[in-house]
C-alpha cells in the first residue's frame, strides 16, 4: 500500500518580518532580527509543530530605502548553524547566491551543516535579483538574468561533484592498521568550466542524508528549466490557487521531461495567514497589519523590486507607469508578474503599491477556514505543502496552535517525524555517490 500524500511545512524565520511596517506592531520584537532568542523560539516551535523545515531568506544589497528585516539582520549560514543545535528533527533551508559566492566555500559550509545538524541542511539556491550586489563583491557589473542561471547551473554541477569527494565509507580510521582512509574511495573533481575551475577533492564528507537539500526559488523561464533539473524542492510564491495550478503543472511535466520522478520535486509555496477566532477577528488583524503602512513605505516596498527605482515621481491614482523592460534583469518573474496585473486590472500606481507591500491572500479567516484553503491547494496540485511567512509577529505560533492540529485531525499531516534528516521528511530520495553508481 502507497502512503497517502502528505502536507510538508515549512516555516520563513525572517525576524521583525516581511512588512515594511510590522516591526510597529504592538507585539513586534523590535530587534527580532537580529535575536538569536527569537529565532530559537521560532525554530523550537516550528519543530513542536513537526514542521519540515526552517527557512531563511537573504540579500546582498541594502539602501536606506530596504525594508526594516533586509537592514540588520542574520547571515543564512550563521543563523542555521546556530539553530542546528538547539533543535533535533527539523530541516534547516538557507538562501546563498551562486552570482556572488564560490561553490567549494558554499559546498564546504553547508556540509558541514548537514554533518552538524546530523542530516537536516538545506541550501536554497538564488541567482541574487538586485544589480547593486555587484558593488558589494568587487564587480564591475551585476550578470545578465541569463548568464546568472548559466552560472548557477555549472555552479551546481561543481557542488554536487564536491559533495561526492569521498564515498560513504571511506574514512576506515583504524588505528591498529594506521589506515586512516581507503585512498581508492576518495575522488578528485577536477572541474574546469565556463565560469568554475576547481579541483577537488572537498575536505568533508557526506552526511547521513548523501548530500544537503536543493531548494530553488525564482519562477521565470529560465528559473523553472533550473528548478525542474535540480531542485529538490521549491519555494514559491503565488497569490491565487489558479496560479498556483498552472505552475504547479508546468514544474512537474518539466521535471518528467528532464527525467526525474515528479513528485520528488516538492512544490511550497509560500503564504501569510492570518488566523482570528472569528473572520471578523482575521480580517481585524489584517487590518491592524496593512494599515501601519503608509503610500510612502509602500512605494519604497514596490520600488525594490525594480532596482529600488523612485515611485514617487509618478501620480498616485493614475494608471501604472508604462515601464518598459524595467525590472527584467532583476526579480524578473515578479516584476512581469506586476506588470502585466496592473495592465490587466487597469490598477493606479497607488493600488499596485499598496497591493504589492500589503498583500491579503485567500488564508486570512479562522483556522478551520485556513485549514480549507491549505486542504483545497493541496488537493488540487496548488501546492505539496507551504512556506508560512507570518504576516503577524505571532502568525507562527498561531498557525502551529490552531491550523496544524486540523490538518493532523484531518490526517493530511504528520503527528510525528518520519525521519531525522531533511530529505527522510520531505520524501526526497538520498542521492547515491556518482563514484559509487559508476563502480555497480
Ligand atoms: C518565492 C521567492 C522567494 C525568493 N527568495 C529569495 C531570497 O531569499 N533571496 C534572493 O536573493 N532571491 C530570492 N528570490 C529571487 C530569485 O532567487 C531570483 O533571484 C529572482 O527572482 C530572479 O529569478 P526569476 O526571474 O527566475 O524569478 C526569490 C524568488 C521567489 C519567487
Amino acid at each position: 500500500m502507497t502512503k497517502p500524500r502528505q502536507i510538508k511545512l515549512g516555516a520563513i524565520i525572517h525576524g521583525v518580518g516581511g512588512n515594511v511596517s510590522g516591526w510597529r506592531h504592538p507585539d513586534a520584537i523590535t530587534d527580532a532580527s537580529v535575536n538569536i532568542s527569537f529565532y530559537r523560539q521560532q525554530a523550537q516551535k516550528a519543530e513542536a509543530g513537526k514542521f519540515d523545515l526552517v527557512f531563511i531568506a537573504d540579500g546582498l544589497y541594502i539602501t536606506e530605502k530596504s525594508i526594516p528585516h533586509f537592514l540588520n539582520r542574520f547571515e543564512p549560514i550563521t543563523i542555521l548553524s546556530a539553530l542546528a543545535s538547539v533543535t533535533t528533527h527539523i530541516g534547516l533551508v538557507g538562501t546563498v547566491s551562486t552570482s556572488y559566492s564560490e561553490p567549494f566555500t558554499i559546498a564546504r559550509q553547508f556540509a558541514s551543516i548537514d554533518m552538524i545538524s546530523g542530516g537536516r541542511a538545506g541550501w536554497n539556491v538564488v541567482t541574487s535579483p538586485l544589480e547593486g550586489s555587484a558593488k558589494n563583491y568587487s564587480k564591475a557589473e551585476h550578470p545578465s538574468h541569463p548568464e546568472r542561471y548559466k552560472i548557477a547551473n555549472e555552479y551546481l554541477e561543481v557542488t554536487r561533484g564536491l559533495w561526492d569527494s569521498w564515498e560513504d565509507d571511506a574514512f576506515v580510521r583504524n588505528k591498529e592498521s594506521g589506515v586512516f582512509f581507503d585512498p581508492s574511495k576518495l575522488h578528485t573533481l577536477n572541474h574546469k568550466g565556463e565560469y568554475f575551475s576547481v579541483q577537488g577533492p572537498l575536505n568533508i564528507a557526506r552526511s547521513k542524508q548523501g548530500q544537503p537539500v536543493i531548494f530553488q526559488a525564482g519562477a521565470s523561464e529560465d528559473g523553472r528549466a533550473f528548478a525542474a533539473k535540480v531542485a529538490d524542492a521549491i519555494f514559491a510564491g503565488h497569490e491565487t490557487i489558479d496560479e498556483a495550478k498552472a505552475y504547479y503543472a508546468d514544474i512537474k511535466q518539466r521535471a518528467a521531461a528532464a527525467g526525474r520522478n515528479p513528485d520528488e520535486v516538492v512544490i511550497l509555496p509560500g503564504i501569510a495567514p492570518i488566523i482570528g477566532r472569528t473572520e471578523e477577528e482575521a480580517e481585524r488583524k489584517y487590518q491592524e497589519v496593512a494599515n501601519l503602512v503608509t503610500i510612502d513605505k509602500a512605494l519604497d516596498f514596490l520600488g525594490r523590486f525594480f532596482e529600488h527605482h523612485d515611485f514617487s515621481q509618478y501620480p498616485l491614482d493614475e494608471p501604472f507607469p508604462d515601464l518598459g523592460d524595467f525590472g527584467s534583469n532583476s526579480f524578473r518573474s515578479g516584476t512581469d508578474k506586476i506588470k502585466q496585473t496592473a495592465k490587466e486590472k487597469n490598477l493606479t500606481l497607488r493600488q499596485v503599491a499598496l497591493n504589492v507591500a500589503t498583500p491579503r491572500g485567500e488564508f486570512t479567516g479562522t483556522a478551520e477556514y485556513v485549514a480549507d484553503r491549505v486542504q483545497a491547494w493541496f488537493e488540487e496540485h496548488a501546492a505539496d505543502g507551504f512556506i508560512i511567512a507570518a504576516a503577524l509577529p505571532k502568525g507562527l505560533d498561531d498557525f502551529v496552535d490552531y491550523v496544524v492540529p486540523i490538518l493532523q485531525e484531518r490526517g493530511l499531516f504528520r503527528t510525528e517525524y518520519e525521519a531525522d534528516t531533511l530529505r527522510g521528511n520531505l520524501g526526497v530520495p538520498i542521492p547515491e555517490n556518482r563514484y559509487t553508481k559508476v563502480k555497480v
